[in-house]
């Protein structure tokens, strides 16, 4: 059986594939090795646009709605705690940039709130991303109906013609592979 939510799993797999290389970068920060504050960059870039500005709106505005419209309480359950997540991931991404920004400029203290930043963000996203896939996402397809999957679907597509277009999308899948073969 498929779900409009499949969508958003998928997403999830490129999200977590961006985690991977921010960790890698992380790892060889740790051992001492140098990291172009430009990977930095390009991640939050990738963070900004695709995870938070696109993939999160198609939470927040239309399936948390829904699921709310269905009978889901919003504040105080798992609704609630997602969104509550989001803020936190902006929290991080921000102090990512901020972080990787100073380094730019040749700070090297910087590196340390590169690593808690990433660090706090990877496991977030990561913890975030299980309980979507596993608890949030199948408590909305247990109430959903066949109609409310089509309308998902449809207002799916819309969010990410509106925020970003299919050409954009194309490119973070692009830049993903690339980092991937930059990190090693
Ligand atoms: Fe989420
Ligand atoms: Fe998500």
């Amino acid at each position: 059986m498929s779900f409009a939510s499949d969508r958003l799993v998928q997403e999830h797999d490129l999200i977590e594939r961006m985690i991977a290389v921010l960790n890698r970068a992380v790892e060889k920060l740790e051992s001492g090795e140098a990291v172009p504050p430009e990977l930095f960059f390009q991640v939050v870039d990738f963070i900004r646009n695709f995870a938070d500005h696109t993939h999160h709106a198609k939470e927040e505005d239309v399936l948390f709605r829904l699921m709310e419209e269905r009978g889901i309480p919003r504040d105080g359950g798992p609704v609630g705690v997602m969104l509550i997540e989001h803020d936190h991931g902006r929290e991080f991404t921000r102090g990512l940039e901020e972080a990787a920004r100073r380094l730019q400029n040749g700070d090297q203290n910087a590196i340390p709130d590169i690593i808690s930043n990433a660090r706090g963000y990877a496991q977030l996203l990561t913890e975030h991303i299980y309980k979507e896939n596993n608890i949030l996402y199948p408590m909305g397809n247990r109430v959903f109906t066949p109609e409310d999957q089509q309308w998902l679907e449809k207002e799916f597509e819309r969010v990410d013609k509106e925020k970003i277009g299919e050409e954009t999308i194309r490119k973070y899948h692009t830049m993903v592979e690339e980092l991937e073969k930059q990190i090693g």
